[in-house]
């Protein structure tokens, strides 16, 4: 099968990222509580870019070379046949996740034509026509700084909550001129520098060391698949309206996929169409 492979640590160039042409197609072993899935879409995430950057692929506890990849969608084309798994799951069924940290660490990332992938990552794909529109934004670049905007536009009528995709400190320590008392800071960006050190900063510094006297709260994505369920449900029931997609590439563009992610710029998500869902 396809595949793309790390074969060298750095950013995405054609000498960090190779497409394989022939690598074994993985197969289910007794008992499993696995799911083998031909990969349809995979939407890159900026953690993927730190892997390639950080790790090396040489690494001995994981098969050589490996494969990059987390998020998917697919088509289950095998069920183990442990736990009772065949009741829950059929071949043709579309799904959806991301896979966990250990699998990518592992290289049995999700950028190739097939991948087996743990039942209880794996939710089914929402089925919902007709998306609606996205409502209003605020640019941070013609508001600049952003927080000095927040706080003269909505220092009476304050926000119940705010979700920071850039991990922004002055956004959470002057949060309290637009963030209601009882109002929740949630940040999604992970990493040593951007993510545990402002958690243990913002999270444990009490008020009277000069503490934000808001709630502070860091979200990372686990791959156990109740997030994707949840996620599947939203779109089912209109919760969320809009897919953003910034672009989307064929297989043989991955590291063209990478390099524009790589940018900072995506308006959306990324994405590489594997292979057709018919
Ligand atoms: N917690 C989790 O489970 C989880 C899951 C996925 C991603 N993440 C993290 O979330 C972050 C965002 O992910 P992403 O996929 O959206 O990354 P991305 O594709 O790199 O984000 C690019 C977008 O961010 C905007 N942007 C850049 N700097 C900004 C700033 N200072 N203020 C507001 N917007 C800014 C850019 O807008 P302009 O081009 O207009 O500047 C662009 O639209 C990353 O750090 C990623 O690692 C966390």
């Amino acid at each position: 099968m396809k595949s793309w492979t790390a074969t060298a640590r750095g950013p995405p160039t054609p000498q960090s990222l190779t497409l394989a042409a022939s690598l074994p197609l993985p197969t289910l072993p007794p008992n499993s509580t696995a799911l083998l899935l031909k990969i349809t879409h995979v939407a890159l995430n900026p953690a993927d870019l730190v892997l390639l950057r950080a790790l090396p692929p040489w690494l001995p506890f994981r098969r050589a070379p490996p494969v990059p990849g987390m998020d998917f969608a697919g088509v289950v084309v095998a069920v183990g046949d442990g736990a009772g798994l065949s009741s829950s799951f059929a071949v043709g069924d579309r799904v959806c996740g991301a896979l966990g940290l250990a699998a990518v660490l592992r290289g049995e990332g999700t950028l190739a034509e097939y991948v087996l992938v743990e039942s209880a990552s794996v939710a089914k794909m929402p089925l919902r026509e007709g998306w609606g529109l996205r409502e209003a934004v605020i640019d941070y670049r013609i508001h600049d700084p952003l927080e000095e905007h927040l706080a003269q536009k909505f220092g009476e009528q304050q926000f119940d909550a705010i979700l920071d995709c850039a991990g922004s400190q002055a956004l959470f320590s002057h949060s309290p001129r637009y963030l209601k008392p009882e109002g929740k800071f949630v940040s999604i960006v992970g990493g040593w520098s951007q993510g545990v050190v402002p958690f243990v900063r913002n999270k444990l510094r009490p008020r009277f060391l000069g503490g934000t006297p808001r709630r502070y709260d860091l979200f990372l994505l686990s791959s156990s698949g109740s997030i994707a369920k949840e996620v599947a449900g939203w779109v089912e029931q209109g919760v969320i309206k809009q897919a953003v997609i910034d672009s989307e590439y064929p297989m043989e563009q991955a590291v063209e996929a990478f390099q524009k992610l790589a940018t900072g710029r995506a308006r959306g998500k990324i994405v590489i169409k594997v292979a057709s869902t018919e």
